[in-house]
């Protein structure tokens, strides 16, 4: 095994608790990495010596991000749906109908080839690991299907059957939720850690949302759920009462959605690349840090809503609109995504973690924001594969 000894690093965020609060930041530090884990850490004065030694010239090291949520088994291009809500048309749920009928037009070797695309253009912005969602198929043999692709470019595969009701059970909304929560999620669940529902207005409510999240997680899957990117949800409260690892979106939260988001284990997860794309309203981030809410940023990326794969954009986005600081907002990218995805593996510099870790061609991470648009990853180092 060849061990790596980066050094002279100008700006090192640990994001370790032991070290302080946040991102726990050094200064003048280095760290050895061997066989896909942090070996040590310590002053640049202080670094022993390794197989291959890399010269942070001052540079800022981050920890890789953690991207949980993202749809990238898709086929097809709403690039039009973009252009018209530019002009002043509204997002709706609709366009989802698209990219599943595109979806299941499509080969398996297409979506992978897709999916890779997408991944490795996350990988170049920094993401060291990415959660992937299914959700364009919606029959039990594409739902399968394009979970066995996202298991092939992650371990973070997430069951998203009931993205919203295909048009074959228009007409009969329960029979499909039966389908989700019988056939559908057999044939599914080997190849998912995580199952999620979008429970918003012109998807499913909130009572096929738990009797679907409750399904899941009887068969040994972890809940999370996309709400209130429409409007208000009463999902929220149920992802905090079903403890979900996350609630995705925020986007219109009551005062007593963020009081059960702050006193409870679900992440908050703000995807700023939405509101980006659609001229939404931004989530209010404050107040959700002020209820004691942990929050992470992910980039959403899909063909309808956030056709974004940068987490360094959506953290430039974050402290514009979000008003979060850079602190918080590179925070939520790296430990709010790994808290999302309850992994303490991941989103953290320190001896006996993984060696997901960039170096940012910037003295420090507020660089992300200040030079939004500019490719500032100077090199990423990831245990494997996102
Ligand atoms: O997270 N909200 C539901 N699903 C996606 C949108 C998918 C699409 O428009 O294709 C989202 O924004
Ligand atoms: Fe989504």
């Amino acid at each position: 095994m060849t061990s790596t000894l980066i050094d002279n690093i100008g700006l090192l965020v640990t994001n370790d608790p032991q070290v302080g609060t946040g991102t726990a930041e050094r200064e003048s530090a280095a760290l050895v990495l061997d066989g896909g884990i942090i070996r040590w850490i310590g002053d640049s004065r202080d670094a022993p010596a390794a197989d291959e030694r890399v010269d942070a010239a001052g540079r800022c090291v981050i920890p890789g991000f953690v991207d949980s949520h993202s749809h990238l088994v898709f086929a097809g291009d709403r690039a039009d749906e973009f252009e018209y809500r530019m002009a002043g048309r509204s997002y709706s749920a609709g366009g989802i109908r698209r990219t599943v009928a595109a979806t299941r037009e499509a080969s398996s070797g297409a979506l992978l080839a897709n999916a890779r695309r997408l991944v490795a253009e996350m990988r170049a912005q920094g993401t060291t690991t990415v959660e992937v969602k299914s959700g364009y198929g919606l029959t039990v043999s594409d739902e399968a299907r394009s979970l066995e692709v996202a298991g092939q470019v992650t371990s973070e595969t997430t069951f998203l059957g009931a993205h919203v009701v295909p048009p074959e059970f228009a007409d009969d909304v329960a029979a499909y939720v039966d389908l989700v929560t019988g056939d559908m999620l057999t044939a599914c669940a080997p190849f998912a850690r995580w199952i999620d529902v979008f429970c918003e207005a012109g998807a499913f409510d909130v009572d096929q949302a738990r009797a679907i999240l409750v399904a899941g997680q009887s068969r040994g899957l972890g809940a999370r759920m996309h709400a209130a990117q429409l409007g208000e949800s009463a999902g929220v409260q149920l992802a905090v009462e079903l403890d979900a690892a996350s609630v995705d979106h925020c986007t219109f939260l009551s005062g007593a959605d963020v009081d059960a988001l702050g006193g409870s284990s679900t992440v908050a997860t703000l995807l700023p690349g939405v509101e980006f794309s659609t001229r939404q309203p931004y989530p209010d981030a404050r107040r959700l840090i002020a209820a004691g809410a942990t929050v992470a940023i992910a980039s959403d990326c899909n063909p309808g809503s956030s056709y974004t794969s940068s987490m360094p954009f959506c953290i430039a986005v974050a402290v514009r609109d979000l008003r979060m600081t850079p602190a918080e907002a590179l925070w939520a990218a790296t430990a709010g995504g790994a808290q999302a995805l309850r992994r303490n593996d991941i989103g953290v510099i320190a001896v006996g973690k993984r060696a997901d870790v960039v170096i940012l061609d910037a003295p420090t991470y507020v660089h992300l924001a200040y030079r939004p648009g500019v490719p500032l990853i100077h090199r990423v180092f990831s245990h494997d594969a996102p």
